[in-house]
């Protein structure tokens, strides 16, 4: 594996570890774990049919510069890992792309498929969530840690919905970046959430904080028509959500609902509509984020400690190498 991307969602796999199993992935002896990276990576040595030497591949690694895996239902575009201890877990996790046989990939815009893919590919599955829905009946989507790229995708994304106001709520500190994406009807800081209207609203939580869930409740009342809880990316103010006035929240989970549209469109019915999507979200991306290239563990400690910390700059996308 020679790039991988670093943005918050890694954290979170590490904070849901134990919950969601994401130290399952790529086990380590105790008391390590390896953090699973997106990332690409060439295939350095081969003995499974349908999988040559040279193939070059998209997919989920651990933070080190090789895996071993083994190569299931091989086919032009791409396989699946059949190791048995990742039989278990989310099969979305799971495979991995050949760049060869993918129509979205594009040699120049690797360290945009690896920092964005993931996010991007949940926040389409969201934006299709809410549709399916009719967003509940509700006008106005409210969003969350707004400056986050997963955020920032759906607002992307739902922007383009007729009907539909995207307001984002975001920290102090990234309210000029939110609102320069110009994809936000509205942005405002978490402590000015009163100044909005109430009215038949959705909420898209991809903060996890649970004073900001509660306060959003808490404004707009029975006009709240979903609560969705995405992410966690103030790691440091969760709780639970007792109390909390209008629906209660659901967890949204990308590989649940990419396996209901896989049944519903086919495999290859929703790579198409991805795919489409994704060439002008990319063109979009070209204008705002700058991308910071990085090598080896001080690299990636000390990216790793700011992102930890909060102080990120949400305009730059980390991409590293392993190093030697
Ligand atoms: N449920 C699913 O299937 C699914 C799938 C993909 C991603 N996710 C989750 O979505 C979330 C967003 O991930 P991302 O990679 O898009 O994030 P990102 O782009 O790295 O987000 C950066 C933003 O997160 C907030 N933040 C980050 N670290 C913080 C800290 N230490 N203290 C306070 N705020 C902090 C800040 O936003 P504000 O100032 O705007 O709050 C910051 O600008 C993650 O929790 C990820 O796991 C969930």
């Amino acid at each position: 594996m020679d790039r991988f991307g670093l943005t918050t969602n890694n954290i979170t796999y590490l904070v849901m570890g134990d919950a969601m199993n994401y130290w399952k992935f790529f086990p380590a002896e105790e008391p390590w774990g390896h953090m699973p990276v997106w990332g690409f990576g060439d295939v350095v040595a081969s003995e499974a049919e349908g999988v040559p030497e040279g193939t070059r591949v998209f997919g989920y690694f651990p933070s080190a510069s090789q895996l071993v895996v083994r190569p299931d239902r091989a086919s032009e575009t791409d396989f699946v890992d059949a190791t048995p201890h990742r039989q278990e877990l989310a099969a979305a996790y799971n495979r991995y792309l050949r760049t060869d046989g993918n129509d979205m990939y594009e040699e120049e815009n690797e360290d945009y498929e690896i920092l964005l893919w993931p996010l991007y590919f949940t926040s389409f599955l969201i934006d299709d969530f809410l549709d399916d829905e009719g967003m509940f009946g509700a006008g106005t989507a409210v969003l969350s840690s707004a400056s986050s790229r997963t955020s920032s995708a759906l607002a992307y994304l739902l922007h383009q919905r007729e009907g539909v106001e995207v307001i984002g709520l975001t920290s102090p500190r990234n309210v000029e970046f939110t609102e320069s994406l110009g994809v936000y009807d509205k942005v405002v800081p978490y402590d000015e959430l009163d100044s909005l209207e109430r009215e038949p609203a959705v909420y898209v939580d991809m903060s996890g904080n649970a004073k900001v869930r509660s306060a959003v409740h808490g404004h707009y009342q029975d006009e709240l028509q979903h609560s969705a809880s995405v992410g966690i990316t103030h790691r440091e103010d969760l709780g639970g959500g007792s109390e909390l006035a209008g629906p209660d929240p659901v967890f949204f989970f990308a590989p649940a609902r990419l396996q209901k549209r896989n049944e519903d469109w086919g495999a290859a019915g929703v790579n198409q509509r991805l795919a489409d999507a994704w060439r002008p979200y990319v063109e979009w991306l070209g204008g705002w984020l700058r991308v910071e290239h990085g090598s080896g563990p001080e690299d990636l400690e000390r990216i790793y400690r700011d992102m930890l910390g909060g102080r990120s700059d949400p305009a730059v996308g980390h991409v590293l190498s392993p190093g030697d």
